[in-house]
């Protein structure tokens, strides 16, 4: 595969930065999934994101910064309690929506008056980025790196296997084995009184509200919408039904102690949440590379990664 990077060197990732600084696209590995990397400040760049996931124009992109300091340049105030977010959990999956700066353009925060922004907790991502600042830049904006709507890449292969039709030969994907998380970065509105979770995540509701000393609220009708949140996302070709029974043939998720179906094709039996969410998406592909016509899924109960494991499934059965 000509775009895969396998095991990336030092030189592999200053050769990764100056083809990101000229404008193409690097995939990198983070904790939580594969981001598709380019120049925030390269407008050209930023479409070719767009273009090669379909994604719609106005879906804003997370900056993904070598360093916490950074954030000033993209983000104009703040809170607090923001900042003691920042502190406890940066590097980490944890993505922070704060007033932007004159620096960050239309094209990358989809014309919000925020802009997204995490320090990501993987050593190849943190040297990439590092690199990618020496070289003058300001952080990568990433998203996920799938198809507009499809399930978030926890390899490096599944990138491959998502964009290599629609990547350029300067194109690079690097490959940083499994990504640890599994489901995507917690997303925080930081704009108000209080702290607002947009989409759950790895960093929990109690996680922040401990760390900040402030009650988390819920989303209002006047909170931005991410794309995640579109009520259908992260879905495979087969249908995803949130069921205990499943047809013969059909795939089945649950935790391990939850016994197979008869007839049933197991495609995960994680042990425990983080086991969950690190093995889900994997577990959807594989029914789509099995060709399966349908998957049940129980969800697990609880808190904690509970609440984002369960978003993610409601989503990918959602029509
Ligand atoms: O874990 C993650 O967050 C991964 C890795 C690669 O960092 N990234 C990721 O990006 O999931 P993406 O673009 O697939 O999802 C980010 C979500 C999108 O739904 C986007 O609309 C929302 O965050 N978002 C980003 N900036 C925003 C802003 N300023 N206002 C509202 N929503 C924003
Ligand atoms: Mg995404």
């Amino acid at each position: 595969m000509q775009f895969l990077v396998r095991q990336p060197s030092g030189p592999d990732l200053v050769e990764a930065a100056r083809v990101l600084r000229n404008g193409s696209l690097v995939a990198f590995p983070t904790e939580t999934v594969y981001g598709l990397g380019a120049d925030p400040e390269n407008p050209e760049a930023v479409a070719r994101i767009y273009t090669t996931k379909n994604r719609p124009a106005n879906h804003p992109l997370i900056v993904h910064l070598a360093d916490a300091e950074d954030v000033t340049y993209w983000a104009d105030s703040i809170p607090d309690y923001a900042k003691s977010l920042i502190a406890e959990y940066w590097p980490g999956p944890l993505t922070l929506l704060l007033k932007r700066s004159a620096n960050a353009k239309d094209f990358v925060t989809g014309g919000q008056p925020t802009v997204g922004v995490r320090v990501p907790n993987h050593p190849l991502a943190l040297e990439l980025l590092k690199h990618f600042k020496a070289a003058g830049g300001h952080g990568l904006a990433a998203p996920s790196a799938n198809r507009y709507g499809a399930v978030s890449p926890t390899s490096a292969q599944d990138v491959a296997d998502e964009l290599a039709a629609y990547l350029k030969p300067s194109d690079l994907i690097l490959d940083g084995g499994s990504a640890l998380v599994g489901v995507e970065s917690t997303i925080v509105d930081c704009t108000g009184s209080n702290p607002v979770i947009l989409r759950p995540g790895a960093i929990t509701s109690e996680m922040i509200e401990r760390s900040s000393g402030i009650i988390v609220q819920d989303p209002t009708e006047l909170s931005p919408k991410v794309s995640g949140s579109h009520k259908q996302h992260y879905s495979p070709k087969a249908k995803v039904v949130v069921s205990s029974s499943c047809a013969k043939d059909n795939g089945f998720i649950a935790l391990a102690e939850i016994q197979t179906p008869d007839g049933a094709v197991r495609l995960a039996a994680p042990k425990d949440l983080g086991e969950y969410a690190r093995e889900l998406y994997a577990a959807l592909r594989r029914a789509d590379s099995l060709g399966l016509a349908s998957v049940s899924i129980l969800p697990p109960e609880g808190e904690g990664l509970a609440v984002a494991i369960r978003d993610r499934i409601t989503r990918a059965a959602a029509k």
